[in-house]
């Protein structure tokens, strides 16, 4: 492992998160709820592009993936099945004298760390938050928040078989919330209580799996990198056959150097018949797979490729921000993905002057139809240009008087601070075509000028 560092440390993008409506503590004006998060206005929107840029990638642009959406509470058994009722827990010491718990595996010494009183023998604590479903709170009625979405597919593995009429391999895609009860959180949106996961099950012929196993650590690696992500701040971490969870035959960890240090981002595990074969046993219900190439029945193995939301989120952002220096003070920007940055477009006018304000107010009707678009007329177009760049939104478009005489404007990269102009009528397909990757100054025939932002 390189002894590489983060360039941010976490207090920056926590407060600019916070400054600048990304993400907030939850349940503030209560002194807040330890470990749990609210995704503010342009918050929901990064997440949501993360989100839809996993599906478009795993779902919409392939032909061997088909979408779920299970419930969060599914059958009690399911959890006994999977190992979780027996196995999901984590070792925890508790302070004789004030009662805080750690976890043992935390632990230096055998004192407590808060208070310095004695500690009890390691207990396993299980990490499932436990409800009752109806109105009778007994143990028959225990319901469990789901710990990871991959059950719902293995338990739909038939519905989905049946119904898409697929063959194998066959992947299912699944975005959704999790719970667990942690006993240590912290680094911000790292580690949650409740976090959502983006996971695939894909359904393969058993002497397959090896070669699909590698297909996908490759596979979610490069998403990450083409969506923006430094590779070197990424890299692969083999599970150790001691290391590996009850179910996993392999497992690859992609980790992020985050500010605290390396850390997994995602988990890709060769989880073999396990799921299938324990669903089988446990509800009774054959699941398997009939090959009719072969005219032989097999319970299929899988390759799970499990990434959190959030974790994606936070390493996004640390990945984009930076500090620079412009025009002799420092700007801060956030150098994301178009596909993920909250605001594609931010509509300038040069100034609030009533002759301006119709034909601003008419780009901004037309472009907000097509991409998530601000209009910003407070203080000077640099104050505007700033406060774009650190929320990461690719292009501002500036219309100044001249654009009531001869319709054109001035569209400003984030990145170079180039600038172009174009005439309003290719406004929306220049910027559609920018957004999706096309270079900036591709169009020689463009004017380009330099507009005072002062
Ligand atoms: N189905 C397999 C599974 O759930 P995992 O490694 O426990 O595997 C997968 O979780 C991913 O979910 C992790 O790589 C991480 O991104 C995310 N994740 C897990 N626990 C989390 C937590 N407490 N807070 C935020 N994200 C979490």
């Amino acid at each position: 492992m390189s002894g590489k560092t983060s360039n941010v440390d976490m207090e920056r993008i926590v407060s600019l998160c916070k400054r600048r409506g990304f993400i907030f503590p939850s349940s503030e004006i209560y002194g807040g709820l330890g470990s749990c998060w609210d995704y503010g206005p342009l918050g929901v929107e990064l997440k949501r592009n993360v989100k839809d840029a996993w599906w478009r990638a795993v779902v919409q642009e392939r032909d061997d993936m088909v979408g779920l959406d299970a419930s969060i509470m599914m059958h009690p058994q399911i959890w006994v099945a999977s190992g979780h009722v027996e196995g999901f827990s984590d070792p925890l010491v508790e302070c004789k004298s004030c009662h805080l718990r750690w976890r043992a595996d935390d632990m230096d010494g055998d004192s407590c760390p808060d208070c310095g009183g004695d500690l009890t023998e390691p207990k396993q604590f299980n990490l499932m938050f436990k409800t009752f479903m109806g109105p009778v709170e007994e143990d028959a009625s225990i319901v469990y928040l789901r710990p990871e979405t991959a059950q719902g597919m293995f338990v739909n593995f038939e519905n989905v078989l049946g119904t898409s009429r697929r063959k194998l391999p066959l992947g299912i895609a699944q975005i959704g919330k999790a719970f667990r009860n942690e006993i240590t959180t912290g680094n911000f949106i790292f580690r949650t209580r409740e976090f959502e996961q983006m996971e695939i099950e894909y359904f393969v012929k058993p002497g397959s799996d090896e070669e699909w196993f590698d297909y996908w650590v490759k596979e979610r690696f490069n998403w990450y990198v083409n969506l923006g992500m430094r590779q070197d701040n990424l890299h692969l971490r083999q599970h150790a056959k001691e290391e590996l969870a009850h179910y996993a035959r392999g497992c690859y960890d992609i980790e992020y150097l985050f500010p605290m240090g390396w850390a997994e981002l995602e988990g890709i595990a060769n989880r073999g018949d396990f799921d299938l074969v324990q669903h089988s046993k446990y509800s009774g219900k054959s699941l398997s797979y009939f090959d009719e190439q072969s005219g032989e029945h097999c319970v299929p193995y899988v390759i799970e490729p499990s990434a959190g939301v959030d974790r994606s989120v936070l390493a996004f952002l640390v990945d984009a921000y930076d500090e620079e220096l412009a025009e002799k003070e420092t700007r801060v920007v956030l150098h994301l993905h178009p596909r993920l940055a909250p605001i594609k477009v931010a509509i300038l006018p040069l100034s609030r002057n009533e002759k301006l304000v119709p034909l601003a107010r008419e780009v901004y009707t037309e472009l907000r139809r097509h991409f998530m678009t601000q209009y910003d007329d407070a203080q000077s177009v640099g104050r505007r240009y700033r406060r774009q760049d650190e929320i990461g939104t690719p292009f501002c478009v500036t219309i100044d008087f001249q654009s009531l005489e001869d319709k054109q404007v001035t569209i400003r990269e984030r990145d170079s601070m180039a600038q172009i102009r174009l005439p309003i009528k290719e406004l929306t397909e220049t910027l559609r075509a920018k957004l999706s990757g096309e270079p900036f100054e591709s169009q020689p025939l463009w004017a380009t000028r330099v507009v005072d932002a002062s």
